[in-house]
């Protein structure tokens, strides 16, 4: 079975078996029958990088719906489903005047995998209005409720990537959003200019998720013309003394300051000075317009990706002395 069709980077890996589950019922029902047997969870396939055949059978969590289960003075309580697109559902609580999710328009995935890595863009993350999240456990099929506590949520991570990665199938996520004085966030350099541009002077939630979507569609390849995971590494932390090395040598070099000791460096603008930028090698590339993102050009193998990965990862070490970590997971 190919799963061309089922990752964002288009990558023609195939899988040993297949099953599509429809209902939490079905879900626990296939984990039943296949006790002992090697599984493997596939959600939206939109942060993997797939560098071999799946010698397991591969579970597609295709649970729809969603529903507000709480209503609060000028909050909502809302649940997806784990298989509901994430820009539609995000364009869904615009529409209802659900405020909270705007600034995480259009990336890519399914609502269930957002919690996995707190996704996050402009200013936001998920982790922001998330209430809790449903899973059920693989060996006993029960379903658990997680607090955000309980997910121990950091910059691009939770415990679902760490500590309890592959023990919980998450089957719903429920999120806390305004009705009403939405928080306005557009303190994210492009979103003000991308505002200003069209001289919208009092934003609402609609407005600050067209502006989200404009910018995104300018610089991130759309999947489906152009494989992608978004996001190839995560923007490396470094210590402030460490910092302040390499900035004396590179004093153009964009940084965002953490806190005393830490300083955050984007890994875009690393990887660009390592001259990657737009550079294609064969059908595996890095995209021209941010260099964080790097592109199957149509018939790249896992491991042709992977390898330019390192490839960039070496020449950023030597360069700069500053090791930069993927953020996609590497199957
Ligand atoms: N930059 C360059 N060259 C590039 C790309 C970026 O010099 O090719 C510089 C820019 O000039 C800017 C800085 O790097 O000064 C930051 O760039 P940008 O605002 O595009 O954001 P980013 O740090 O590259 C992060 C997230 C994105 C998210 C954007 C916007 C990570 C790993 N990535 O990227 O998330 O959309 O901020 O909030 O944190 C994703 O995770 O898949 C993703 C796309």
């Amino acid at each position: 079975f190919s799963l061309k069709g089922y990752n964002t980077f288009g990558i023609d890996a195939k899988a040993s078996a297949f099953v599509a589950v429809h209902t939490v019922a079905e879900l626990a029902q296939v984990l039943k029958e296949n006790t002992g047997r090697k599984l493997f969870i596939l959600g939206g396939g939109s942060n993997m990088l797939l560098t071999k055949d799946i010698d397991a059978l591969v579970l597609h969590i295709d649970l729809k719906g969603k529903e507000v289960v709480k209503q609060e003075e000028g909050y909502v309580h809302i649940k997806g489903m784990a298989g509901e697109n994430w820009h539609q559902f995000v364009l869904y609580c615009i529409e209802s005047n659900y405020g909270g999710l705007e600034n995480m328009s259009l990336i890519p995935g399914n609502v269930g995998t957002t919690p996995i890595q707190n996704i996050g863009a402009y200013g936001t993350e998920i982790k922001d209005t998330f209430v809790s999240c449903e899973a059920m456990d693989t060996e006993t099929q029960e379903l658990k409720t997680f607090t955000k506590e309980e997910c121990e949520f950091g910059y691009r991570e939770s415990v679902f990537k760490g500590r309890l990665k592959n023990r919980y199938i998450i089957t719903s996520v429920t999120f806390r959003l305004t009705t009403r004085n939405h928080k306005i966030n557009t303190a994210y350099g492009d979103i003000a200019a991308e505002l200003a541009r069209n001289n919208i002077t009092l934003p609402g939630i609609k407005d600050v998720s067209d502006a989200v979507t404009a910018i995104r569609q300018s610089k991130l390849p759309d999947p489906k013309e152009l494989g992608n995971s978004g996001s190839f590494f995560k923007n490396p932390v470094i210590t402030k003394e460490q910092f302040d090395k390499v900035y004396r040598q590179h004093p153009q070099m964009p940084h965002y300051i953490l806190n005393d000791a830490e300083v955050k460096i984007p890994a875009g603008w690393l990887i660009e000075q390592a001259g990657f930028k737009g550079k294609r090698f064969g059908d595996a590339g890095v995209h021209a317009k941010q260099a964080l993102v790097l592109v199957n050009y149509g018939n790249a193998t896992g491991k042709e990706i992977l390898e330019l990965s390192k490839k960039i990862q070496q020449k950023v070490l030597n360069k700069f002395g500053i090791a930069i970590e993927a953020e996609v997971n590497i199957i």
